[in-house]
């Protein structure tokens, strides 16, 4: 039986080979920041309010003009048919049935071609090449399908690396091709030599520009002629610089603990950065968001939408785009519930009063 996500996750765990399994659900070294993402939401509880008719609950908001009908946001997640033949556009699919926005990874295996006109709520999530020109093509291609802005990842000068990975010499199957790269010069890049241990630093060296910095922002807001929210920010003075350097949103985020072992989980961060860059600036925040009380917490701390990871592709590799809706449809009534229980009618309501760290 199916009642919230960590039942999707058994069956996922179950059902896929151990090296794929391990790809998508491992986190950087020891896994301390992949489980303190979800130990921390322990760690703040709820002060419900009450007697405040709740008979009506709206969770409808807007990100960047785009009307969604909840704070819930599906984030970027590479190559997406190692879980369901269906991948990115199973996930685009459900994105647009349950009107919220997608983000597309660089590292997908459909195409930017192919699914952007499957969804118009789509961002694209940029991992930026050391080839400029490469870059910026996709860039303009991406404004030209639709997408309706970067999402740039600033948490990988390189890749972190996830030792389940190294263990099992964890490589994408090969009947399998990276979309954006086919007929491209990078079109092999995975299978340029001989190699032990995971295939994933092979695509970090040639992907991964590790001498950018904050400069980059205008450049890719000039080349996309589309909004840039920076991904991977952790600390009140990165988000300061990244909305001085004209980014239009950041998303706090620490890569589902998949970069940086023992860096902080992101629930801690939301108040600081909140208070820091102000009441304005567009927060979107990720890591081990599984419940609709931790969705409510992390409204409450500051952020105005969250988005999840690894639970699109429990859903994704359960029943493909149908999958993918169920995931977003428990999270949305849990969230439904959170806020009845709580005395919250819609998002406006979710203030900071409403929870207390322990
Ligand atoms: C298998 C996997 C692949 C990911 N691929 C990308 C990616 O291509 N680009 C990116 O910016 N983030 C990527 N992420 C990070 C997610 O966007 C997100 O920050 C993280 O998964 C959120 O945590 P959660 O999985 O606990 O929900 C990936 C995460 C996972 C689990």
């Amino acid at each position: 039986m199916i009642i919230n996500l960590f039942d999707l996750e058994k069956k996922f765990t179950k059902k896929l080979p151990k090296d794929i399994e391990g790809y998508y659900s491992s986190g950087a070294r020891d896994e301390v920041t992949l489980k303190r993402n979800r130990s921390i939401f322990n760690e703040y509880e709820l002060l419900p309010r009450l007697l405040r008719d709740v008979s009506k609950i709206d969770l409808k908001t807007t990100i960047l003009g785009l009307k969604v009908d909840s704070p819930i946001l599906i984030a970027p997640v590479a190559m997406q048919q190692m879980a369901h033949e269906e991948g990115e556009s199973g996930t685009a699919k459900a994105a647009k049935n349950s009107n919220t926005i997608m983000t597309h990874s660089t590292i997908s295996n459909r195409s930017i071609h192919e699914i952007g006109p499957l969804h118009d709520k789509l961002f694209f999530q940029l991992y930026f090449s050391k080839d400029r020109d490469f870059t910026s093509q996709m860039l303009q291609d991406c404004k030209a399908l639709g997408y309706k802005a970067i999402v740039f990842t600033v948490d990988a000068p390189r890749l972190g690396t996830r030792e389940r990975d190294e263990r099992n010499s964890f490589k994408m199957p090969d009947n399998l091709r990276l979309g954006n790269f086919v007929g491209t010069k990078f079109e092999n890049f995975d299978k340029m030599e001989e190699h032990s241990g995971s295939s994933m630093n092979l695509h970090s060296d040639n992907l991964f520009d590790p001498s950018l910095t904050f400069e980059v922002i205008p450049w890719i807001k000039e080349k996309s002629g589309l909004p840039v929210l920076v991904k991977g920010i952790l600390r009140p003075d990165d988000a300061t610089q990244a909305l001085n350097y004209g980014a239009d949103g950041i998303v706090i985020s620490n890569h589902g603990g998949r970069q940086l072992d023992t860096a902080v989980p992101t629930l801690r961060q939301i108040e600081p950065i909140r208070n820091t860059v102000g009441y304005e600036p567009l927060i979107i925040v990720d890591g081990g968001i599984r419940r609709g009380t931790d969705i409510l917490k992390c409204i409450a701390l500051g952020a105005d939408a969250v988005q999840i990871g690894r639970p699109l592709l429990w859903g994704l590799q359960y029943k493909g785009q149908k999958g993918v809706e169920l995931v977003l449809e428990i999270l949305k009534q849990e969230l439904i519930e959170t806020m009845i229980l709580s005395g919250c009618k819609n998002l406006n309501e979710i203030t900071r009063d409403l929870v207390v760290k322990v």
